[in-house]
């Protein structure tokens, strides 16, 4: 399927502000074709005002690494879907594999988060992947499948394109060495088969993007994998010149 491809960068808990400046500089310098791909960049959150400013001219969306699923109200430390809005933030990611595993997010909370998101305008990518124990058991499947089910429980058929899902394998993030290129594509036309049986009806379906360990020298074989829609940039997008070239990269890939 042709669909316009997307790049995002996933700095995590990484840089500063001085960094930052530098970074949205040089990239706001970039010539892309902002018809074939979307660029999206999620800063630490102290940062989303600062990011989201300097970026408010340019064709580049801002996400937040995170949301809760209330709307207000005593938690300490949390920040609102309507906070988000509130500053012209447009995009948030919800799910990944960290937030699992370091602040024990379920798929429960995931769900209402990406309820709560989508229901209020938000763009959300959405993450998930297998661990490398349950990838050896065989069962990567069957994981993946619950988590999409479950982070996409209700979630009504008009938001499915406000929803990208991050196809994160854990155990390749941060590791200097993607996933085999047949193992991606294999999950991607996984993931695909499984939406297209989830919302039989819908045209416009989730975009896929894959995670974990792209960089300027893997994505031009990763992009042009079937189904896959886009990447979901860590460690690679820290640095700008890297960041750009898997940008243009992914905008001259084949479709
Ligand atoms: P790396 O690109 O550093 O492997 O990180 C991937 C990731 O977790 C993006 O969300």
């Amino acid at each position: 399927m042709n669909r316009k491809k997307i790049v995002f960068a996933n700095w995590k808990m990484n840089l500063d502000r001085v960094r930052i400046s530098k970074f949205l500089e040089e990239l706001l310098n970039l010539k892309f074709n902002s018809d074939k791909v979307d660029i999206v960049i999620a800063p630490p959150l102290v940062y989303l005002s600062d990011t989201l400013n300097k970026v408010s001219l340019s064709e580049v969306s801002v996400a937040a690494q995170n949301t809760f699923y209330e709307h207000n109200g005593p938690y300490t430390g949390e920040v609102s879907v309507d906070m988000l809005k509130d500053i012209g933030c447009t995009w948030v990611m919800i799910g990944h594999s960290e937030r699992r595993q370091h602040l024990l997010e379920t798929n429960e909370m995931i769900n209402k988060k990406v309820l709560l998101a989508t229901q209020n305008g938000l763009k959300v990518i959405c993450c998930l992947g297998e661990t490398y124990e349950e990838r050896r058991q065989g069962k990567t499947f069957s994981k993946i499948l619950d988590q999409l089910k479950r982070a996409l429980r209700e979630v009504d058929e008009k938001h499915l394109s406000n929803i990208v899902i991050g196809y994160e394998p854990i155990w390749v993030i941060g590791s200097g060495k993607a996933a085999e290129l047949k193992d991606i594509k294999e999950a991607h036309g996984f993931i695909s088969e499984e939406l297209k049986n989830m919302y039989p009806k819908s045209k416009q379906l989730p975009r896929i993007v894959y995670g974990g360990s792209v960089d300027s020298n893997n994505i031009g074989e990763i992009i042009n994998l079937n189904n896959v829609d886009g990447v979901l940039v860590g460690s690679a997008s820290l640095d700008c010149e890297k960041f750009c070239d898997i940008v243009i990269k992914t905008e001259y890939s084949n479709d």
